[in-house]
């Protein structure tokens, strides 16, 4: 038996995300600036070995079940196929999955799949192209949507479409529940984190889960099913009587933090025990100075036993992380 990546609270991570740069081609107001991050040099992100390594240490040494790769934007890397390759041949067996903007996704599915890319789960949040384009900064809902239809031919499936509302786009929320359904794909909106780069979250702009509900529930009959798993953020209702459903990630409003089970490293080599947290311990400079697996695993283990309880996001004095989501892959 491995033994498992356990914090001080008695929670264990089983899911490992990877992110793999910063780099987007979208430019999201809740996560981007305008400019993009600044750029990591390239000497300081992990190569394609490099992350197959960390993701077989900890699939190996630390009880790692499944493996997410996110961004910033995943398709930004050329060696993403290596890297899923990679992975696939070193921990087969564990499911691969990734997040994904999707924007020329058309062109890579088919290898991706057969590199061994496992599911998807695409961000979209309007159907709308004057919507679209005004959210994330790019007129590219078309190749979002090329993707999506790609994706399920080369059957990285289920898919799952992720949606942050904003006030600008929750009147377009009904739609995109209806385009997500006649697609055949399982949408999930999200509450609007305060992990965007230009710190203007505010309380009072978030489309709260009640809010959602209230909005979706004038035009569809929707019945509380709850989570299909404890560690999932997503909470399901059936739509219409189902088989479909719809998900809601309220990570603000009903945080699910008590039954997380994440371990993060970031695109250049640290472990993030948690979305919110800037204590990130480096694993890179490690790998790079001859460290030993089970060096690596000893620090890693370490960096999570320090995992504190929860975001804190509704505790006075909360103060954002240093890092935006384009920098931690959601
Ligand atoms: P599935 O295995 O398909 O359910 O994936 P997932 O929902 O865990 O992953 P995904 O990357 O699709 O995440 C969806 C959204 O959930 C992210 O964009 C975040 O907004 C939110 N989220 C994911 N992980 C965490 C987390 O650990 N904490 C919090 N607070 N939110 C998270
Ligand atoms: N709050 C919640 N989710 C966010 N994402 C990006 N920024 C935020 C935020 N501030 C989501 C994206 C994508 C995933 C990687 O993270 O929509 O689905
Ligand atoms: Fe886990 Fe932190 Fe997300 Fe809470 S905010 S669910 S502790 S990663």
């Amino acid at each position: 038996d491995v033994p498992q990546l356990l914090d001080k609270f008695g929670r264990v991570a089983k899911d490992l995300r990877v992110s793999i740069t910063e780099k987007c081609s979208l430019r999201c107001t809740y996560c981007m600036p305008e400019e993009g991050l600044p750029a990591i040099p390239a000497d300081e992100l992990l190569s394609a070995t490099e992350i197959v390594r960390l993701v077989t240490i900890a699939v190996r040494q630390l009880g790692v079940e499944e493996v997410r790769f996110t961004g910033g934007e995943p398709l930004m890397r050329r060696d993403l196929e290596e890297i899923i390759a990679g992975c696939a041949e070193a921990v087969p067996g564990t499911p691969l999955s990734m997040t994904t903007n999707a924007v020329g996704l058309q062109h890579r599915a088919a290898a991706l799949a057969k590199a061994g890319l496992g599911r998807i789960n695409v961000s979209l949040d309007s159907v709308d192209r004057a919507q679209f384009a005004q959210l994330t900064r790019r007129d590219r809902l078309q190749s979002v949507l090329a993707g999506i239809t790609a994706a399920r031919a080369a059957g990285l499936t289920p898919i799952k479409v992720n949606a942050v509302l904003m006030p600008q786009t929750i009147d377009g929320a009904v739609d995109l529940l209806q385009w997500c359904h006649d697609a055949g794909v399982e949408l999930r909106f999200i509450e609007e984190m305060p992990l965007d780069a230009d710190h203007e979250w505010a309380r009072d702009n978030m489309i709260t889960a009640e809010r959602l509900l209230g909005v979706l529930g004038e035009h569809f009959e929707l019945v509380e099913v709850g989570r299909d798993d404890p560690s999932s953020p997503a909470e399901a209702w059936t739509v219409d009587g189902g088989p479909g459903t719809v998900g809601i990630i309220a990570s603000v409003t009903r945080s699910f933090c008590s039954d997380c089970d994440r371990t993060r490293l970031t695109a250049d080599g640290r472990v993030r025990s948690c979305l919110f947290s800037d204590q990130e311990i480096d694993l890179r400079d490690s790998l790079r100075n001859g460290a030993s697996d089970d060096d690596i695993a000893m620090a890693w283990r370490g960096a999570m036993w320090n995992k504190w309880a929860g975001h804190g996001i509704n505790v006075d004095g909360f103060t954002p992380p240093e890092r935006s989501m384009g920098a931690i892959g959601g």
